[in-house]
C-alpha cells in the first residue's frame, strides 16, 4: 500500500516560476499559481492524488502532479494507491488503465475527448477474429489501447517493456499490436517473429530521418533522443531510442549538452525547466490529445468529480488479468 503523505514541491514551484518567466508575463503567472494552488487544496481535502503523463505542461507536470512518469510507470502507481479519487493526467487509455486496476476507486479525467491515434486504430472484434484464426499465437496489446481490446488480450506492454514481454511468452509468434513502428523497432531485439498490425501515432510518425540529419550538420555534437513510436529509419540513426522515462534517465546519466528530441514538445518543455543548461535544437510535434488537458479542465473535474471512467465490469476484470500479466514482468 502506498502511504505518501501528498504535498507540493516547492523546489518545483520555484524551477516552474522560472521556467514560466522566460514566455509567460507576471499576470499569466499569477492566473497559473492560482489555479495550482487551488487544485492542490482541493487534492489534500478530497484525499486525490494526481498522476500526470511525462507529457503534461509544466504547470500540470510540476504544479499539480503527485506522480510523473510513463505509462508504465504510472500504471504501477496507479495498481498500489491507497487515495479515494484517481485524477488521471494524461489520455483516455491512460485514465482507464487506472481504473482496471482500481476498480472500487473513482477516476477522473479532466477531457474525455483526450483520445490516441493508437488506440483508436484496432477494435476488439479485430482481436476475437485473430484468435479464432490464429488460437496458439498470443497476442501482446502495447498500453495504448481501449480496455476491449486489452481485454481480448494475452498480455499488455508499454514501450519500456515490450521485448521484456514478447520474450516472456512460450511460442515462436507473437501479434504485436496496434503500433508497427514500435513493433519494428521491437523486432530488432527479439528472436521471435512478430505479426504487425497498421497502427501509428499521429504525433511520432511526423519525424524523419531527414530532420536527423539536418540536425546533425547544423549542430554538430547533437545527442538524438527518440521515442520507438518513431519510424524504424529515424530510431536506426538516433544515438539513443526509449519511453519517455527511460528517455529521462538516458540524459540524467550522459548529460548531453545538445539535445533533439524526438517526441512530444511538453516533455522538452519539462526537461528544460529542470535543465536549463542543456541546449534544445529544433524540432519537436505536439500531441492534441494530451494538450486537452489544462489547469481550468482539472479545477472542474476535482470541484465537480467528473469526468469518471467507466468500465463495464466483466471487460475491466479480462483487462486485468493481461495488465497484471505486464506489471509482474516489470521494467
Ligand atoms: P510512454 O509510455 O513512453 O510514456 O509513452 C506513451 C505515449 O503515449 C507516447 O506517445
Ligand atoms: Fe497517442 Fe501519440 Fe498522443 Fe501518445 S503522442 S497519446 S501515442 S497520439
Amino acid at each position: 500500500m502506498d502511504n505518501t503523505i501528498y504535498y507540493t514541491n516547492m523546489n518545483n514551484l520555484t524551477s516552474l516560476k522560472n521556467h514560466l518567466s522566460k514566455y509567460k508575463t507576471p499576470e499569466e503567472i499569477n492566473h497559473i499559481f492560482n489555479l495550482v494552488n487551488e487544485i492542490n487544496e482541493l487534492k489534500k481535502n478530497k484525499n486525490a492524488v494526481i498522476l500526470g503523463h511525462n507529457y503534461m505542461p509544466p504547470e500540470i507536470y510540476y504544479g499539480v502532479s503527485d506522480f510523473t512518469g510513463d505509462s508504465l510507470a504510472l500504471s504501477q502507481k496507479a495498481a498500489n494507491t491507497n487515495a479515494d479519487i484517481i485524477l488521471f493526467n494524461g489520455v483516455h487509455f491512460m485514465a482507464e488503465t487506472a481504473k482496471i486496476l482500481n476498480p472500487e476507486k473513482k477516476v477522473l479525467i479532466a477531457n474525455l475527448d483526450a483520445g490516441c491515434s493508437l488506440a483508436e486504430s484496432i477494435d476488439a472484434n479485430v482481436v476475437k477474429n485473430f484468435k479464432k484464426e490464429n488460437p496458439d499465437v498470443p497476442v501482446v496489446t502495447y498500453i495504448n489501447s481501449t480496455a476491449d481490446v486489452k481485454a481480448e488480450s494475452d498480455i499488455v506492454c508499454t514501450s519500456a517493456n515490450a521485448a521484456k514481454v514478447i520474450d516472456s511468452l512460450d511460442s515462436d509468434t507473437v501479434f504485436f499490436i496496434p503500433d508497427i513502428y514500435l513493433a519494428k523497432n521491437v523486432q530488432k531485439q527479439t528472436s521471435k517473429k512478430i505479426i504487425f498490425w497498421n497502427g501509428k501515432c499521429m504525433v511520432h510518425e511526423l519525424f524523419s530521418a531527414i530532420d536527423i540529419e539536418m540536425a546533425r550538420k547544423t549542430f554538430p555534437g547533437v545527442t538524438v533522443l527518440s521515442h520507438p513510436e518513431c519510424t524504424p529509419e529515424v530510431t536506426r540513426v538516433s544515438d539513443y531510442t526509449g519511453s519517455t522515462s527511460q528517455i529521462e534517465k538516458y540524459i540524467e546519466n550522459n548529460k548531453p549538452e545538445k539535445i533533439l528530441l524526438l517526441t512530444e514538445c511538453s516533455m522538452g518543455d519539462n526537461i528544460k525547466s529542470s535543465h536549463p543548461e542543456i541546449d534544445f535544437v529544433s524540432t519537436c510535434q505536439i500531441c492534441p490529445h494530451m494538450h486537452k488537458i489544462t489547469l481550468e479542465g482539472i479545477l472542474k473535474s476535482l470541484k465537480e468529480e467528473v469526468f469518471e471512467i467507466h468500465v463495464d465490469a466483466a471487460i475491466a476484470a479480462k483487462a486485468a488479468i493481461a495488465l497484471n500479466r505486464m506489471l509482474e514482468i516489470g521494467r
